[in-house]
């Protein structure tokens, strides 16, 4: 079974509530039981981290990548800023794939760059909730390739 971390930076513990208009109405929890669903078919376990503090972040994937068979992280804010952020995900060899509810380069202008976006596989914005969902499923076909290319290497 795959092991997919779900990952989520400041404000996003607030989703359903905050800004409605521009993150929807679904919140971090419904997303989380949305993806354990889709596990459950795609044979992949889910595992959920949000935290509002970027060491703390920064910590959990120290402590888990190494693990894991994949990433999807939603950094928030931290996407346009925070170079100890990007320096932690260009350390992880398992596939990441970065996820923004709203479509940042629609917005103002400090959010059109993600300094996570080259380091990541992917990159998905605009889609909402369902972006987290197409990550999930994208993620699980890439690490199975991978995993199929190393055994057959070995
Ligand atoms: C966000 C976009 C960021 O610019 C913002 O700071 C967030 C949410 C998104 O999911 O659209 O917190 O990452």
């Amino acid at each position: 079974m795959l092991t997919i971390l779900l990952i989520n930076g400041p404000n996003l513990n607030t989703l359903g509530t905050r800004e409605p208009a521009i993150y929807g109405t679904v919140t971090l929890a419904q997303i989380f039981t949305l993806l354990q669903k889709r596990g459950e078919e795609l044979d992949a376990s889910v595992e959920s981290f949000q935290s509002n503090h970027e060491g703390a972040i920064i910590d959990y994937i120290q402590q888990k990548a190494e693990r894991a068979d994949g990433i999807i992280i939603n950094p928030g804010a931290f996407s346009h800023y925070s170079i100890a952020l990007r320096d932690a995900l260009a350390a992880v060899k398992a596939p990441i794939i970065e996820v923004h509810l709203s479509n940042i380069y629609a917005r103002e202008e400090f959010r059109h760059r993600s300094l996570m976006a080259p380091v990541c596989k992917g990159h998905i914005v605009g889609m909402g909730w369902r972006g987290y969902v197409l990550a999930f499923e994208g993620l699980v076909e890439i690490a199975r390739e991978q995993q199929q290319s190393q055994e057959g290497n070995v």
